[in-house]
């Protein structure tokens, strides 16, 4: 996983003045922001406002659209687990029920370790060989529960981790 720097409300500032001028500079910014912090701080929302001339509750309402923007940072690994047609088709729902459940956490969600991050993802390219899952950046097809627990406890192996 990225190392992230701490929020720094100058520097977040220089991210937002570098990339206002450009046409559409809202995703830019926003990418920008995740990119440097792990995550789009609520400090920064107001200063996309203010320099987009947006209101901060539309701007709340673009990070909220967009699955892969966050409001807080993401755990060590993050588990996105495919939600489209596709996969449903081959069961989902069932497994992403039993891994929300076992991790105790809700979609978005960071286990209580700080460990895992749970994000859901409309598609993976994996359609075919579904349920799909990527953890981290490890693609993973005809996912389970059991190979979902094994992949996981292998993140935490030193032995093993990327
Ligand atoms: S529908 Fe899940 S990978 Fe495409």
């Amino acid at each position: 996983m990225a190392d992230y720097e701490d929020w720094d409300a100058a520097r977040g500032q220089d991210i937002v003045n570098g990339l206002a001028g450009l046409e559409g500079a809202t995703l830019p910014i926003l990418h920008a922001l995740q990119a440097a912090f792990g995550c789009v701080p609520r400090d920064a929302v107001p200063m996309v406002a203010d320099a987009l001339n947006m209101s901060r509750a539309e701007v709340h309402g673009c990070i909220t659209f967009y699955h892969d923007f966050r409001a807080e940072p993401a755990a060590r690994h993050v588990l996105k687990l495919c939600r489209a047609e596709a996969c449903q088709a081959a069961g989902a729902d069932a497994l992403h029920r039993q891994v929300l459940d076992e991790l105790g956490v809700p979609w978005h969600g960071t286990t209580a370790d700080g460990g895992i991050t749970v994000e859901p993802v409309f598609c993976l390219g994996l359609c075919a060989c579904g349920p799909s899952a990527m953890l981290d950046e490890a693609p993973m097809a005809r996912v389970t529960a059991a190979g979902l627990r094994a992949a996981l406890r292998a993140r935490d192996d030193p032995r093993v981790a990327a």
